[in-house]
């Protein structure tokens, strides 16, 4: 079981931040604040899916998952806190949230179903996110060149502990018997919403903003996509590895995470394992 710690991070997000706060450049900032608001509702039907995961468990089983459980609501709870004050800012610059309502409603649909799906679907976007977080905290200087510093701790903390918890809603969904056959269904949806959600938002973002037919916002999509430090390349091997019949999330590297813990103790103050009693 892994050992979830949770950090209370030292940065201000209440003082206003710059509207193209990552280094003036508006694809970089209009992505960043996609995933962002993606946040809120995805990570509350994260904590949710694994509290309910958590509690279908026989109880032996639960003795085993608890601190880890505890660990990862912890972790969730506070990145949607702070993810919810980034937002308010994006608010005041008129930017609006279409991706949380969306996902909302979908995942509405979900309510009275076996809970092993929403644990499928969780572990999914799980190992979107860790292999998103290795990513960007291995390519930083490039990804996030200029960026306002609070905003870069904010996304570096945040995909470090996204690596860290990788494993939890996975090996949730396995003690609960969920089968292969469902894991990879799931991944497969969830790969084209979730892609299809992140390029509607950042367009949104970036018409709202008045740069959606700029020359350098395509030359930056096409750079930090596609290019030779780009998304695509770096994540597709990862990506595809999901569908291995004896994949388990805990392969996937996370040294750049446990750097990034490492040589920014300073950042964070760790608030213990147990931040959030999770029911019986
Ligand atoms: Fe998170
Ligand atoms: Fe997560």
């Amino acid at each position: 079981m892994a050992e979830l710690v949770v950090r209370r991070l030292l940065i201000d997000l209440e003082a206003p931040f710059a509207r193209h706060w990552c280094g003036g450049d508006p694809f970089r900032t209009a992505f960043f604040n996609a995933l962002s608001m993606s946040f809120p509702v995805g990570e509350q039907f994260f904590i949710d899916a694994v509290r309910n995961g958590f509690k279908a468990l026989a109880p032996e089983a639960q003795a085993r998952f608890r601190d880890e459980v505890q660990g990862f609501v912890g972790q969730e709870a506070t990145h949607r806190r702070l993810h919810g004050l980034y937002n308010a800012q994006l608010e005041r610059f008129g930017l609006v949230n279409e991706w949380g309502p969306r996902a909302q409603a979908r995942l509405a649909l979900l309510e009275g179903a076996d809970p092993r799906h929403a644990l499928a679907i969780t572990a999914a976007n799980e190992h979107f996110t860790a292999i998103f977080a290795e990513w960007l905290l291995r390519h930083a200087d490039a990804v996030l060149e200029g960026a306002e510093p609070r905003l870069r701790t904010l996304w570096l903390w945040h995909s470090a502990e996204e690596s860290e918890h990788r494993s939890t809603a996975f090996d949730l969904y396995r003690a609960l018997g969920g089968n292969e056959a469902w894991r990879r269904t799931w991944f497969r949806r969830v790969t084209l919403i979730f892609l299809g959600d992140t390029i509607r938002q950042t367009v949104a973002n970036l018409r709202r903003d008045g740069t959606l037919w700029q020359w350098r916002t395509w030359r930056s999509a096409a750079r930090h996509l596609f290019g030779r430090q780009g998304l695509v390349r770096h994540t597709f091997g990862p990506w595809r590895a999901y569908f291995r019949r004896d994949f388990h999330p805990a392969q996937q590297d996370d040294a750049a995470s446990r750097a990034w813990l490492a040589v920014n103790a300073g950042q964070y103050t760790p608030v213990g394992a147990r931040p959030a009693p999770v029911p019986d």
